[in-house]
């Protein structure tokens, strides 16, 4: 029984080196200190041996009992000690490490070109006011000399709103009578940005909401040249010295008489493109001295007020400025595009 007693101890032994994880481990208690192992089956035989051998073999067994349970847990202790290294060396942390970056906002670049366009008129004198971007027919058009029927309202296909007479305005002008009705008498220059909102043929340089900027002064001596002399500086500012203009005739009903300009188109440098529609030049906005009935509609007497009024499209001047070939860029949504800002 003795020799019995060495070998399940040598087996034991032997068993616990190839116990590798805590698993493994387990099993090895349960076959070799558990209830069914072949110790403890020595332990249940010790009634049936005779009276002088079973404090001998009562002693040894004990004895191998407390060797394994302390091999095991100096083993349960090793293992336990080298998955903590090896965690350690798996998952140590570089506290010196640079933390991550949040990405951060940042400005659209809609915002950024009416940033820069109001910055540009800022600094020639001119102040900012905000105009509402639901109008009635009247502000829309009536003050603006085109009463009901009149046949220029069709230039501006208009996106009317369930309220009689509302619409979301399809340009920056009646933003005109507001400021005048505020100021009368006074001297104006003013700019009004604003978000416009067309039934639009939706084309390269053609959205259904793009920005526009009024812009507005109102004084006793205001002549076409401060108009022309405005819109140049303007675009010199914005592109330098040796930028191209150009002012065309042209038909408002609430500017007489009244004009286009145009600014050179950077992106094909003048040799005609999709954004400039093949002719070198890309439309910026209409202009004009105020008409007398505009005027009045102001609060202004046009016998010894006058003024000159201009709307610049800016997404279109943005277009020029960053080579932008195509306006639906814009409102697309696109990451790609809007983080190149
Ligand atoms: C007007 O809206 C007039 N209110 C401008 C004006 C103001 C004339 C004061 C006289 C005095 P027009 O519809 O041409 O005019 O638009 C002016 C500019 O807005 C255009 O030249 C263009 O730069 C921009 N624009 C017009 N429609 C769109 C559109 N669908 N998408 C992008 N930009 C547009």
């Amino acid at each position: 029984m003795l020799t019995e007693l060495d070998q399940i101890e040598r087996k034991a032994l032997q068993a616990l080196e190839s116990s590798q994880d805590e698993a493994t481990l387990e099993a090895w208690r349960v076959a070799h200190l558990g209830r069914s192992s072949p110790l403890m089956l020595v332990f249940d035989q010790l009634g049936s041996l005779a009276k002088d051998e079973r404090p001998i073999i009562g002693r040894r067994a004990n004895e191998i009992k407390r060797v394994l349970e302390a091999a095991y847990s100096a083993r349960s202790e090793s293992l336990r000690q080298s998955a903590l290294q090896r965690s350690l060396q798996s998952e140590r942390l570089d506290v010196t490490l640079p933390g991550r970056a949040l990405p951060v906002g940042r400005l659209h670049p809609a915002t950024i070109s009416l940033r820069t366009i109001i910055r540009a008129f800022a600094d020639m004198g001119f102040q900012v006011y905000r105009s509402p971007e639901v109008e009635t027919d009247d502000f829309n058009f009536g003050l603006l000399n085109m009463p009901p029927n009149h046949p220029a309202r069709d230039k501006w296909d208009t996106y009317y709103t369930n309220m009689p007479n509302t619409s979301l305005r399809p340009h920056t002008s009646p933003g005109q009578i507001h400021v005048m009705r505020q100021y009368a008498p006074e001297p104006i220059r003013a700019i009004l940005p604003g978000m416009c909102y067309r039934y639009e043929q939706v084309s390269a340089n053609h959205e259904t909401q793009f920005n526009q900027l009024e812009v507005l002064a109102v004084g006793r001596n205001i002549t076409f040249g401060d108009l022309k002399g405005t819109i140049s500086n303007f675009a010199r500012r914005m592109f330098g010295e040796n930028f191209r203009t150009r002012i065309r005739p042209s038909y408002f009903p609430f500017t007489e008489p009244s004009a286009e300009y145009d600014f050179e188109c950077l992106l094909c440098g003048g040799k005609g493109c999709s954004v400039c529609a093949g002719t070198g030049w890309l439309e910026i906005g209409g202009c004009g001295m105020v008409h007398p009935i505009v005027l009045q509609n102001g609060g202004y007497d046009p016998e010894k007020f006058s003024g000159f009024a201009a709307g610049l499209g800016t997404e279109r001047i943005m277009m020029l400025k960053h080579r932008i070939e195509d306006i639906r860029y814009f409102w697309a949504n696109d990451m790609r595009f809007l983080e190149q800002f």
